[in-house]
């Protein structure tokens, strides 16, 4: 990741858009910021992903749809307020661990349909987390059906990588998965709020995270010149 005074580039070589986008909040020269930070991502042999916010700097939508960004991935960020001390323990049938486990991340990998190179990416984001983090399982017959994970810094930690195998949804795995985070974010965690982020239109996704006390904050989208980066849309 690259930073200007007012602008933000990260580059993670694949995997979400929002670890491999560029942000730009304010700029005295917008078509200059822009062409700057096209040419940074094109060094690194990637076409640029910018991400924007209400806040992003003003007529940088305008100007990027005008150099052929198509806009995608309308997102919402959700928070939830975490009352300290007032969680019980995770469900008898939800593991946590300090780490990702091999099984884990295989687990995730699978249900979520990665690739080798997808799943050597996400070996190696998870491997530069440097903050307090948790990983969630819960299993069925043995194997692991539902994940989720979560990555604590000072007082906000996020929710991420929620998946319930399709065979084993509807049943309250992922609620048991969450409550478990949630648990561990006011507690161990140290936070008191929790964040995460959800594509526009993912109903069982947005009614489990309503139903576990978050709602919307604001709302992010990126404009993308082509498809090639192998990423996911949030
Ligand atoms: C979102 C997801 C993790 C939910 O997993 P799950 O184990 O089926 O969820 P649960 O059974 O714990 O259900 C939690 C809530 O979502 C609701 N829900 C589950 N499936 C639903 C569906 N198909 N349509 C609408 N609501 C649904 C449940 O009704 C429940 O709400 P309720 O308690 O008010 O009834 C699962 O659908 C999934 O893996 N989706 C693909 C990956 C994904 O989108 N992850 C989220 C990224 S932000």
């Amino acid at each position: 990741m690259v930073r200007g005074r007012d602008w933000e580039a990260r580059f993670a070589d694949g995997m979400h858009r929002r670890i491999n986008s560029a942000t730009v909040w304010a700029a005295d020269d917008p078509d200059g910021t822009v062409a700057e930070l096209e040419a940074w991502y094109e060094r690194r042999g990637i076409d640029p992903i910018f991400k924007l916010t209400d806040a992003s700097a003003p007529g940088l939508d305008e100007l990027l749809a005008g150099r052929g960004y198509l806009p995608d991935a309308r997102v919402a960020v959700m928070t939830a307020d975490l009352p300290a001390g007032r969680r019980s323990a995770p469900a008898a049938d939800v593991t946590l661990s300090d780490a990702p486990s091999e099984e884990w991340a295989g687990s995730f990998g699978d249900m979520a349909g990665y690739g080798p190179r997808q799943r050597r990416l996400l070996d190696a984001t998870l491997g530069r987390i440097d903050r307090r983090a948790v990983y969630a399982s819960l299993r069925r017959e043995g194997s692991i059906v539902s994940v989720g994970m979560s990555v604590a810094e000072d007082r906000h930690a996020g929710v991420f990588e929620m998946i319930t195998h399709p065979d084993h949804r509807g049943r309250g795995h992922a609620g048991s998965i969450l409550d478990a985070l949630l648990g561990w974010m006011s507690g161990p965690g140290g936070a008191t709020v929790a964040y995460l982020q959800v594509l526009e239109g993912n109903q069982p996704a947005e009614r489990l995270y309503r139903g576990a006390g978050f709602t919307p904050r604001y709302r992010y989208w990126y404009r993308v010149r082509s498809a090639g980066l192998s990423t996911t849309p949030h």
